[in-house]
């Protein structure tokens, strides 16, 4: 518009072209910036009900997409807009990175529309230890993902006979089963956050509720005194035996695309695997079983994805009213109802209504529910809603290079033991989980 207001300009019809483009430019509707790591074909389908409820809302949606998965692929970038003076207006998140952004004043509070839409009353008390920093509402939460999951491929488990395993054994037993029959029993990706979600469900699953709240949320080393944490790591070395080639797999919608084929049986995932067999057009049922991991049930590993808005984001003009309406889009029942419904997810207000959800949807709300009343509801590790980044990470390289073979079981758990007491030491651990 501006180079064509040039050209018209010179032809004496300037002074028209450039009040009706001023006109035209008031009438624009608001833009919001948003940033995000959602790049596989459920991701982007979620990003897309995320911006058709912007739009119906009167806002002109921009996207800047870069792959990172919450890791500090994505952070780094984001990290160096915000130095150029280039930040978006809202940016996913999750976990502690939200309070790290806030310390460095860089958010904006959301109180105001929190407190018209009532967000205190509907979400989690476990997010919304995330989303608010020293009180104030920082952030917005737009799903509750569960970890503790098993996807499996239906027809396989047809050719197995195969039905859930209860428990860790049953597990055992159905992965001994697939590799007799010549399938790869399970399938994982290359990165330390995925093989951490493999530890985080393993753990939760040996221990329980009560030893994974006081390992991994209270970072007391005490907690392995006992025989479980040799068993996890037992568990793990067990796990790798089952494992597609490590490293042969380049990320986890990679893992996701062996178990949607019939090239491997399980994969232990987030609930966004939910959300890329929806994007395939598979039914849960028909052409996969969701599963809680054997002896999790009742527990709710929660990565709730959420948004931050910076408060010197690029645009300046009216931000502060465009930024509650965005906020106010994303908190909407019906908005959260759809992008989970595309997300695999359960929505991160426990009102949205069950019936639209597919089989291991409507699972994840009534399980969300039932561990928020019951204290089952617990960050994820591998996710970051368990602890802040250098606790993540310490825990990153314990648990990987285990997998990967690099430390025998005795290892792991000395060093497992070091990074709770360094932790613990340093009181970053988190009284109020
Ligand atoms: C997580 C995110 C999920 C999903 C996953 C895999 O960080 O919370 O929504 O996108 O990464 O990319």
């Amino acid at each position: 518009m501006v180079g064509l207001c040039r050209v018209f300009a010179g032809v004496l019809f300037g002074a028209l072209c450039c009040a009706s483009a001023s006109v035209w430019a008031e009438h624009r509707p608001p833009v919001v910036d948003v940033a995000s790591w959602w790049v596989s074909p459920g991701e982007q389908a979620s990003l897309g009900v995320m911006r058709r409820h912007a739009q119906a809302g009167g806002l002109a949606w921009h996207q800047r997409v870069v792959a990172g998965s919450g890791t500090r692929r994505y952070g780094d970038v984001l990290t160096h807009w915000v130095a150029q003076g280039r930040a978006p207006m809202a940016s996913q998140v999750i976990g502690y990175d939200i309070r790290d952004w806030a310390r460095r004043g860089k958010l904006a509070y959301l109180d105001d529309v929190a407190r018209e839409q009532e967000w205190d009353e509907v979400v989690p008390l476990g997010i919304q230890h995330l989303s608010k920093y020293q009180g104030h509402w920082v952030a917005a939460p737009v799903n509750a993902h569960s970890t503790n999951w098993l996807w499996a491929n239906a027809a396989l488990l047809r050719r197995l006979r195969a039905s859930a395993p209860d428990t860790w054994h049953d597990l055992v037993h159905l992965l001994e089963r697939a590799r007799a029959a010549g399938m790869t029993p399970l399938a994982i990706g290359p990165e330390a956050w995925e093989h951490t979600l493999l530890f985080e469900a393993v753990a939760a699953g040996a221990g329980g509720a009560e030893f994974y709240r006081r390992a991994f949320l209270q970072l007391d080393a005490g907690a392995l005194d006992g025989p479980v944490a040799a068993e996890i790591f037992r568990r793990m070395r067990l796990l790798r035996g089952y494992a597609s080639r490590l490293n042969s797999t380049r990320s986890w919608d990679a893992a996701t695309g062996q178990v949607r084929r019939g090239q491997a049986l399980l994969q232990v995932q987030g609930s966004w695997v939910n959300g890329e067999f929806a994007a395939h057009r598979l039914l849960p049922g028909r052409d996969y079983a969701c599963w809680r991991f054997p002896d999790t049930q009742g527990m709710y590993l929660f990565n709730a994805d959420q948004f931050m808005f910076f408060k010197d984001a690029l645009q300046h003009r009216g931000q502060d009213e465009v930024r509650r309406r965005f906020a106010g889009v994303l908190m909407d029942v019906t908005m959260q109802t759809e992008l989970n419904i595309a997300t695999g997810a359960a929505p991160a207000r426990v009102d949205a209504p069950r019936h639209r959800f597919n089989r291991c949807g409507q699972q994840a709300i009534s399980d969300l529910r039932r561990a928020n009343l019951q204290r089952t509801l617990m960050g994820s590790i591998a996710m970051g809603n368990a602890n802040p980044p250098a606790v993540k990470n310490a825990l990153y390289a314990v648990v990987s290079a285990h997998f990967l073979g690099r430390l025998s079981d005795d290892e792991a758990v000395q060093r497992l033991r070091a990074v709770l007491r360094s932790a613990g030491h340093d009181g970053v651990a988190d009284s109020t989980q």
